[in-house]
């Protein structure tokens, strides 16, 4: 699995323990049975229009990857969700597109959003996943270890801002070997 350096930074977060002051939230893996309830919080954070994103094109064809997704509780009640769905870039493997990611706007900003990427980076490195791509603010994921791919170097299936398009590497120098169009593996 290799040590990188991304999940070098995630390691210093235990993804199960939040703040002693949300006692009742916690991250776990998503399940099958959290469908439901994962779609009306994506209503409740994105709104309408959202399948009009790029990012959901590639989500389209391809199955969500249920070893990686994970959910934030608040009282038992799904308040956050992020999912991961396997890609190829070019024709190389082992990486995944991180996305939806999103939280309640009634529990924001209480680290849901970062803990739910630490918990799923760590369990894509034990799936021997060497990159996470995702379209998104750099200013918001760079805290979490995501760089801007450089312009032109990995491809979406539509029009992506270049510099929206990030990159985590859960090996190290894995970024540079990942080159094409991104496709559903
Ligand atoms: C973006 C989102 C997932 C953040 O979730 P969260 O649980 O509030 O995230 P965290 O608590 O871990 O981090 C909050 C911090 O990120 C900052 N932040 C949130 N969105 C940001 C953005 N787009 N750009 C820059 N900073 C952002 C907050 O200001 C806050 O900063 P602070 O720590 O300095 O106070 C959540 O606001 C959301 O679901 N938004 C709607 C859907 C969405 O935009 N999804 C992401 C698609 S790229």
């Amino acid at each position: 699995m290799g040590d990188p350096k991304g999940a070098d930074n995630l390691a210093t977060s235990n993804p199960t323990s939040l703040s002693p002051d949300t006692p009742s939230t916690h991250i776990r893996t998503a399940l099958e049975s959290d469908a439901m309830a994962i779609a009306q919080l994506h209503q409740r954070a994105f709104g309408p229009g959202r399948f009009a994103l790029t990012a959901y094109r590639v989500r389209e064809a391809g199955e969500f990857d249920m070893r990686c997704n994970q959910v934030a509780l608040v009282d038992n009640e799904i308040v956050g969700a992020v999912g991961f769905t396997p890609i190829e870039i070019g024709e190389t493997a082992n990486a995944l597109l991180l996305g939806p990611l999103a939280v309640d706007p009634k529990h924001t900003n209480i680290g849901l959003g970062s803990h739910l990427i630490r918990a799923g980076s760590h369990a894509a490195n034990s799936q021997g996943i060497k990159l996470i791509i995702l379209v998104g603010d750099l200013a918001f994921y760079q805290r979490l270890g995501f760089v801007a791919v450089p312009p032109g170097q990995i491809t979406m299936p539509g029009p992506v801002n270049p510099a929206r398009l990030l990159a985590l590497e859960l090996s190290p120098g894995a970024l540079k070997d990942y080159r094409g169009p991104i496709t559903a593996a």
